[in-house]
């Protein structure tokens, strides 16, 4: 059996993105409902399951990792699992999407165990307006985070930004300005229809790229850059500055064709699409055959045929996915 990752449609598999825990500190709106029920630790993969799974995939060709949640910090021991992965060989891009909140205690940790990028989510330069956007978070910790991450000798720290309009789309200007004065990079995320969260109307909020960009585009000349991220982002250059500025567009139906990626999921399913259903168990897989790397690989190659050619997702409101955004990482 070949151990490379090539779907139906042509498409070798080189990045993987992991969730680590369902759970999160912050209860951001377009992410969580109020109240949320998580799951009962056996449901989770443990520390050891999450390394062989990422061991697994390097093995079969994948050279990107990016943790997940929910919140990874929040995971207790993730600087050891953040080490055992940082030691694989073969991988070339080691990453964590965070909301920055444990970053003044974890950051020195995760960089000294081979982490090498860091994403942090920030929607909102006003503390009170952060409060709401995250139920529970406090912005001057993020802020201490980022600083932290800085320090900690993170290069090229990437802000995620989710615009709803109504809610923040007026800071758009704010938050370039602060990546800005800061050194970062920033990405403006479109809010995605995953998990059907009650407190606001999709179809209300929803605030395109294109508007984000053209808002921009009063205040700073954006030039196009040519690099390929195989994914809905775009990035852009500005003249007087190092800072990037990205778009994600999960709406874009564009970059399926060219698609590098697939999910595992806390529970360890392995999702082939982030717009769609099509999944594989590794857990089972993980638990019938305990330390058997190869009965893994087997399961995870099989799977390749489930990738879909396209997702669905559309921007009238309805719920096309019913996961929530911290079972599957963002
Ligand atoms: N749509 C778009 N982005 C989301 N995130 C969480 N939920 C959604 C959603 N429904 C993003 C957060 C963070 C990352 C964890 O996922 O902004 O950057
Ligand atoms: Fe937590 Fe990130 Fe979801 Fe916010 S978006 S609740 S920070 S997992």
């Amino acid at each position: 059996m070949t151990d490379e990752l090539i779907d139906d449609f042509g498409r070798r598999v080189r990045y993987v993105r992991i969730s680590v825990t369902d759970r999160c500190d912050f209860r951001c709106v377009y992410c969580m409902s109020e109240e949320m029920t998580f799951l009962p630790r056996a449901q989770v993969l443990t520390l050891e399951e999450l390394a062989m799974v990422a061991r697994a995939f390097t093995e079969m060709g994948v050279e990107k990792i990016r943790l997940t949640g929910g919140e990874p910090l929040v995971r207790r021991d993730i600087d050891r699992l953040v080490a055992d992965i940082g030691a694989l060989p073969g991988l070339s891009d080691f990453a964590m999407t965070t909301n920055g909140a444990s970053l003044p205690k974890f950051a020195s940790l995760l960089r000294a165990g081979g982490l090498e990028r860091l994403n942090i989510s920030l929607d909102s330069l006003d503390a009170e307006r952060f409060r709401l956007l995250t139920r529970t978070g406090d912005l001057h910790k993020v802020i201490e985070g980022i600083h932290a991450a800085r320090d900690a000798g993170f290069e090229r720290i990437k802000l995620n930004a989710v615009i709803l309009k109504g809610r923040n789309d007026d800071e758009v200007l704010d938050l370039v300005g602060f990546a800005r004065d800061e050194g970062l990079d920033i990405s403006f995320i479109e809010e995605m229809p995953l998990g059907d969260v009650s407190d606001h109307s999709r179809a209300e909020t929803f605030c395109s790229s294109d508007e984000v960009q053209a808002h921009i585009e009063t205040r700073h000349t954006l030039i196009p850059t040519t690099e390929s991220t195989l994914g809905p982002s775009r990035y852009f250059m500005m003249p007087d500055s190092d800072s990037r500025v990205g778009f994600i567009s999960p709406h874009s139906h564009n970059f399926c064709d060219t698609c590098n990626r697939v999910r595992v999921t806390v529970e360890g399913r392995l999702l082939l699409c982030l717009g769609n259903e099509h999944s594989v168990d590794l857990r089972a897989v993980l638990r019938r055959h305990p330390g058997d790397i190869e009965a893994l690989k087997q399961a995870i190659v099989r799977a390749m045929p489930l990738k879909p050619e396209r997702h669905h997702f559309t921007t009238d409101g309805d719920v096309q996915v019913v996961r929530f955004m911290n079972m599957t990482g963002g």
